[in-house]
């Protein structure tokens, strides 16, 4: 509910009633809906690659994804939160069905790879319209979001090559799932 004392110093108010620095232009909040809802598929698909680990005895790479998948997690909430800062309410959409077959652990790390390459051009799409509408505040709350991205990637892409150069060789498999285990 909008104050007495708020509307005679005319202040922004969300729908939540938040006071609001700067309204949000909608394209723009749709992007950043859509975006939360990535996170939060790309949660239930790393939880989906943690437990076909887990049924394979691979305890170092379950445990590697479903850190992958807690961290996921908290960046959909970080967009919430954000979305909440702004004074705008939060809708939170369907999360799909995850991918539980994969026929080998290149196929699946390769799936991985392709999935944080995938949030990337979300959060670059983000900035760029961000840009476009001279909003700093996402701007500035995306950065930190960017070099993380550009770290999982490097860290996807690394675990990638390994298992490319193991080369689906049981022996070389416990190796790596041994490094991850820790
Ligand atoms: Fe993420």
């Amino acid at each position: 509910m909008q104050s007495a004392t708020s509307r005679t110093i005319g202040l922004n108010m969300g729908p939540s009633g938040r006071a609001i620095a700067q309204p949000m232009d909608v394209d723009l909040l749709e992007a950043l809906y859509q975006h939360t809802s990535l996170e939060r598929v790309s949660s239930a698909q790393y939880l989906a690659m943690s437990l076909w680990f887990l049924e394979r005895e691979l305890r170092g790479f379950s445990a590697f994804f479903k850190k992958e998948s807690l961290s996921e997690q908290e960046h959909g909430f970080n967009f919430a939160k954000y979305i909440i800062a702004r004074g705008q309410s939060v809708f939170l959409d369907e999360v799909t069905k995850p991918i539980q077959e994969w026929s080998n652990v290149e196929e699946l790390i390769t799936l991985s790879f392709q999935m944080e390459a995938d949030v990337t051009s979300s959060v670059q799409q983000l900035y760029s319209m961000a840009e476009r509408l001279n909003d700093t505040r996402t701007t500035v709350f995306l950065d930190p979001v960017i070099d993380e991205q550009i770290k999982a990637e490097d860290e996807m892409a690394y675990l990638l090559g390994k298992i490319k150069f193991a080369n689906n060789d049981p022996s070389a498999l416990l190796i790596i799932d041994n490094e991850l285990n820790i």
